[in-house]
């Protein structure tokens, strides 16, 4: 049994006091679901802020990006140390966002997600395709291709502190969600990879989420899918209603 796991992904978006309100809010209204876990990812600077409001209750922090290493000269890093000392327990690594607008490959994605489970946090590991790449039939070439790279020497012990987000690019941010049918195939075809390279009890206890314009919406059927075992929610993690919302579908539905 996969427990669902929704997360919201703040993006570069809040204010000290608004990221205080949308915690403050989710508490109230989801802070004892205990059919779904539940992370919140915040900007860096809100971290303390949000875990402070979050703490007591049974939704987790995470943060939207680390360094591979835990200290040295990177100027404007934060390293998987530092987020552990803030109360993260997630950590996103490879989000398209950093991979085409800010230029990460998959080895650099691989060395982020080495340091972070090294320094005890668990992973959103994020893939997905472009709308050139599946237009031309390269989807799960793309996608197997960032698994292999990123997972590349990833034992089964440490698989377990990983959540794969299947996050098709062309769907993020855009209103236009995979279909629950689109979705339901790509994550098909990475638990047919997870059962390859890391056998069978990995394919079936890691889980896989959906992510890219979910809202209230959408949510219950993409969720309704039965390798899609929560999602990663960006827009709509902004309002606590939404999000909420999207959270106790997921405990409905699964
Ligand atoms: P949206 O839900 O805004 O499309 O963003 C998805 C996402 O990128 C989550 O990481």
């Amino acid at each position: 049994m996969r427990k669902p796991f929704v997360a919201g992904n703040w993006k570069m978006n809040t204010t000290a006091a608004s990221a205080e309100c949308l915690a403050e809010a989710l508490v109230q209204k989801i802070g004892h679901q205990e059919k779904v876990e539940v992370a919140v990812c915040p900007p860096f600077p809100y971290l303390f802020r949000v875990g402070a409001k979050l703490a007591g209750s049974r939704i987790a922090l995470g943060a939207q990006n680390c360094h591979p290493d835990n200290r040295g000269a990177f100027t404007g890093e934060v390293s998987p140390m530092m987020l552990v000392d803030a109360g993260c327990k997630w950590v996103i690594v490879g989000h398209s966002e950093r991979r085409h607008l800010l230029g990460e490959k998959d080895d650099f994605i691989h060395r982020k997600l080495v340091g972070a489970l090294l320094a005890n946090l668990h992973v959103i590991l994020c893939v997905g395709e472009t709308l050139d790449q599946r237009r031309s039939n390269q989807t799960e070439i793309v996608v197997e291709t960032q698994l292999a790279g990123s997972l590349e020497s990833i034992s089964s012990d440490q698989l377990a502190r990983v959540v794969i987000a299947y996050e098709p690019v062309w769907a993020i941010g855009t209103g236009q969600n995979a279909t629950p049918d689109q979705a339901e195939k790509v994550h098909q075809f990475i638990r047919g990879w997870l059962d390859g390279q890391f056998g069978e009890t990995c394919a079936t206890t890691t889980r896989i989420v959906y992510g890219g314009s979910v809202n209230s919406g959408n949510a219950a059927g993409l969720l309704q899918q039965p390798n899609v075992d929560g999602a990663l929610v960006g827009g709509a993690s902004l309002n606590a209603d939404e999000f909420a919302a999207i959270v106790n579908i997921a405990a409905s539905v699964k």
